[in-house]
């Protein structure tokens, strides 16, 4: 029995802020987060939220794979940066859709949160309890960057990307049927924790001291928001994604010559380069788009899954291996048969 993604969506907020604009608001220069990431411009929300971005996200992907909103059993939702605490944002989603036969529930994983949902979807749908997931990456991460430090608010964007997975069987089939699907790896290692964090802005009793009160934008310490160990995750990542996508390889018996494509986490040019460098693969096997979008966290491999699909640059039957890292820490790759 195997599941398959049939549709991709995404949705980027159409504001734009490029590294001369931030340049204007801190220490640095478009020329410096060039070459240290390859990020040149980012979108940024203005009306839009997480649950809206991630609603047309899904709504196109549906489009995409033909398949109705009364059709899909499981909505999932990767993300940080959810606009509201309830209900959960996979909820809202369901009820802008009219996914009225949906379970729906929200994924909490940073930049390994797409991986990980979609896992998570594989899971339940290889288990024979459901037949149709829509797997969402929503984030609005300029809500949670602090504008003041340079080191972290050139790297971060927003945005929303999606996919459709279904069972490729008939109903009779379901539990007959000897198609084969891959076994993903992940791993986590919460020691390492302090590299990246962001404390909740529920959290401002331990600030002020007062309960029940919103806690205004100057009250907020550097804490409430994104802060990054920035040289402790470069090497983190330049070390685990070789070897968690040589651990996935191995396992399911998959030779590097048979993967089309590896769609790691949009976070840094040089990341990505230096991946496939250990990998000793081509560059051309690793598609960026972080250039347009910056770190979309959990929402980056869906957008470049879509832009890709979209190009018709996947076909049928091609192995891809879908790469993710980040807060936690965490990181996973899996690989999808297109
Ligand atoms: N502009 C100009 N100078 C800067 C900037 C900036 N924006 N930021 C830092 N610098 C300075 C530093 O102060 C330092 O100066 P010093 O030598 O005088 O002390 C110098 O540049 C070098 O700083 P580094 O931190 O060593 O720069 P580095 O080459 O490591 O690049 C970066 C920093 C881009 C953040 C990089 O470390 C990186 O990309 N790390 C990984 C981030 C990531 O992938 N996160 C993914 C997970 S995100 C998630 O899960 C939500």
């Amino acid at each position: 029995m195997t599941a398959t993604i049939c549709g991709t969506g995404s949705y980027i907020p159409s504001y734009t802020m490029d590294n001369h604009e931030i340049a204007g608001m801190v220490d640095t220069s478009d020329e410096w987060i060039q070459e240290r990431t390859g990020i040149v411009r980012r979108h940024i929300i203005q009306n839009e939220t997480t649950v809206s971005m991630a609603a047309e996200a899904g709504r196109r992907a549906l489009e995409n794979g033909g398949v109705s909103a009364e059709e899909v059993d499981l909505i999932l939702v990767s993300t940080i940066s959810s606009n509201l605490i309830l209900p959960c944002a996979a909820c809202e989603v369901q009820k802008e859709l009219g996914a009225v036969n949906a379970t729906c529930f929200d994924l909490s994983a940073a930049c390994t949160g797409f991986v990980l949902a979609y896992n998570t979807a594989m899971a339940y749908l290889l288990g024979g309890m459901y037949r149709t997931a829509l797997v969402i990456g929503s984030e609005s991460l300029s809500n949670l960057t602090n504008w003041k430090d340079r080191g972290t608010c050139i790297l971060f964007g927003d945005g929303a990307g999606a996919a459709v997975i279904r069972l490729d069987a008939s109903d009779k089939s379901v539990l007959e049927s000897d198609g084969r699907s891959y076994l993903p790896v992940t791993h986590s290692d919460g020691g390492r924790g302090e590299a990246l964090t962001c404390k909740s802005r529920h959290d401002f009793n331990g600030l002020t001291g007062e309960k029940h009160r919103h806690c205004p934008e100057d009250m907020m310490d550097a804490s409430y928001y994104m802060q990054m160990d920035g040289q402790a995750v470069f090497k983190f990542a330049v070390k685990s994604v070789p070897e968690v996508i040589g651990e996935v390889l191995k396992l399911n018996r998959v030779d590097t010559r048979d993967i089309s494509y590896y769609i790691m986490h949009q976070a840094n040019q040089r990341i990505v380069e230096a991946v496939a460098k250990r990998l000793g693969e081509p560059m051309e096997k690793f598609p960026m788009n972080l250039k347009e979008y910056g770190n979309t966290s959990s929402a980056s491999i869906p957008i470049l899954l879509d832009e890709m699909n979209r190009k018709g640059r996947l076909k049928k039957g091609q192995k891809i291996v879908l790469a993710g890292f980040g807060a936690g820490l965490t990181w996973g790759a899996s690989i999808v048969e297109w």
